[in-house]
């Protein structure tokens, strides 16, 4: 009988992928579910078990399912070999779309617990000097050194400790921590018990957003299989350290990624930012020192004890090592997954890897890094992918997302849209984001109806100066970057004068 993989990942899903996967059923097939390679464009992509490999089929329908078994269909050949993954360099995602995400054995027969096998035969110090040494940064956005946070964490006195794992994923465009923990949830079990072990905790945490629901079932049925074969739970693996996860699952707001507005959110508070200091790590959850990290943090750090902090630092740019997982997305004609080490440029991901536009138009502006991130202009496509690279460019990296925008796009509007974001989920603490973002959005209107252009540009950049250096955290404090990037490199879209004034309030 012949043996099909597919997928059984959300976005698959949502294309169709379970009528599929029950077509190939009544088709005689044994069918394997995985996760999502990360092509989403090839969705639902069904993999064909051949001696020569996993032969690949593109955009898979339940009437066309059974065709697949006899050669029929959109082929893509051996998957693995596909230019589209072979050029890529998968470290967080090696296992993501190759196992069943259930699969305890076959995740260890893909190099599973080798890295917490081997962060055992150490001492906590040491697994905190091999992710320094690997110059690992928080891939949640800040960049912080993972390892420099659980050196802290480590030196702070206290009888508890936690690591609290950051799965609010709430920018937009951005998927791979869900695409991570549907496709290989192990890894990021793994990655836990690692931090937990290096930083002194017994406890931790995973913050998950509802809008997630595949991926809170793969994670606690992957949880409960962990505690049943000894890697979660007491004396694991016979060393002596006792770790537990839980899982709690927020209502979906985007302030509740930051971090200390998630935490308060774990203690069953309204979603609402710290003032720092003190820092989480040494007075985070319920008052106790604490490392909170995002999940692609902690995704890397099995192959990094793995196979050694250097090799991971052997990858890279400047101060930014290792790999990211960027995430294709928006107006693109191949979006999905790209994990590739620091350094690629902008122009590689979007027009090489995303093929440019899903409409076939040109490529107008692409924002990186989420929703806080900058608009950047195709002039601008040599960029490096780096935390410092792109902050010369005034951009940021942010979770590594990618959204893409053809010629039709008004970037006033855009700019709006920061602001009108920003009111929208601002958590109301501090005065130049709560009231800055609404009279932003307002002035924005005035200039988008073409009245007294000149002056409330000004006025625009004069509050984004104040929300820039004013905010209590980094929601204020970045809201400025998408608005000025637009007008920086669109301006001619700020000049409403001759143009039509539809859908804006007088
Ligand atoms: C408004 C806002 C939203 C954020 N959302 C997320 C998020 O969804 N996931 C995440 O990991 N970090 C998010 N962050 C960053 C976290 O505050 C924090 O830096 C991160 O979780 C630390 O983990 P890392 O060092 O592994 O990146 C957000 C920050 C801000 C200001
Ligand atoms: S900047 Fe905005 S989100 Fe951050 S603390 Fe101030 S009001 Fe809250």
């Amino acid at each position: 009988m012949t043996t099909v993989w597919v997928p059984a990942d959300a976005a698959a899903v949502s294309v169709g992928a379970d009528e599929v996967a029950d077509a190939l059923v009544a088709a005689g097939a044994t069918v394997r579910r995985n996760g999502s390679r990360g092509m989403l464009w090839a969705e639902p992509l069904v993999e064909v078990e051949t001696d020569g490999g996993r032969i690949g089929y593109a955009n898979v329908t339940p009437e066309g399912a059974a065709g697949v078994l006899d050669g029929h269909g959109d082929c893509l050949g051996v998957v693995d070999d596909h230019e589209w993954l072979a050029g890529q360099r998968r470290v967080s995602f090696a296992r993501v779309g190759v196992i069943d995400p259930q699969d305890v054995e076959g995740f260890e027969a893909q190099g599973g617990w080798a890295g917490l096998r081997r962060a055992l035969t150490m001492s906590p110090a040491d697994v905190v000097e091999e992710v320094t040494a690997s110059g690992l940064r928080g891939r949640g956005g800040a960049g912080f050194p993972a390892g420099v946070k659980w050196k802290t964490v480590l030196g702070a006195e206290a009888d508890t400790k936690y690591v609290a794992c950051n799965f609010d994923e709430g920018d937009s465009g951005t998927f791979a921590d869900r695409m991570v923990v549907e496709g290989d949830p192990f890894t990021l079990i793994e990655g836990m018990v690692i931090a937990a072990y290096a930083v002194g905790a017994s406890e931790g945490y995973v913050y998950v957003r509802s809008e997630y629901p595949h991926a809170i079932t793969a994670l606690r049925r992957a949880i409960e299989t962990a505690y049943t074969h000894g890697f979660l739970g007491r004396d694991i693996l016979g060393s002596g350290h006792h770790v537990d996860i839980h899982v709690r699952v927020g209502a979906g707001a985007y302030i509740c990624g930051e971090e200390s507005s998630m935490l308060e959110s774990l203690e069953g508070r309204r979603g609402e930012v710290r003032a720092k200091p003190p820092i989480p790590a040494l007075k985070g959850l319920f008052g106790q020192p604490t490392a909170v990290n995002n999940v692609l943090t902690l995704c890397a750090v099995p192959m990094i004890l793995a196979d050694g902090g250097r090799a991971y630092a052997d990858l890279g740019v400047g101060r930014s090592r290792g790999t990211q997982v960027f995430q294709l997305a928006g107006n693109v004609a191949r979006g999905g997954i790209v994990e590739l080490p620091m350094g690629v440029t902008l122009g590689e991901l979007v027009e090489g890897y995303g093929g440019g536009t899903r409409t076939g138009r040109p490529v107008r502006a692409v924002q990186v890094g989420g929703p806080l991130g900058a608009y950047v202009p195709p002039d601008r496509f040599d960029v490096q992918m780096g935390y410092e690279e792109l902050a010369e460019i005034e951009a940021m990296l942010g979770h590594g997302g990618v959204v893409v925008f053809d010629d039709t796009v008004d970037m006033a509007r855009m700019a709006r849209f920061a602001f009108e974001f920003c009111a929208v989920e601002s958590c109301g603490k501090c005065t130049p984001c709560r009231i800055g973002a609404v009279r932003g959005k307002e002035t924005l209107d005035h200039v988008i109806a073409g009245r007294d252009v000149e002056r409330n540009l000004e006025l625009v950049d004069d509050l984004c100066n104040t929300m820039t250096k004013g905010s209590l955290c980094a929601m204020g404090g970045l809201t400025p970057m998408p608005v000025q990037s637009a007008i920086r490199h669109w301006p001619e879209d700020f000049d409403r004068s001759h143009q039509e004034q539809e859908g804006v309030p007088s």
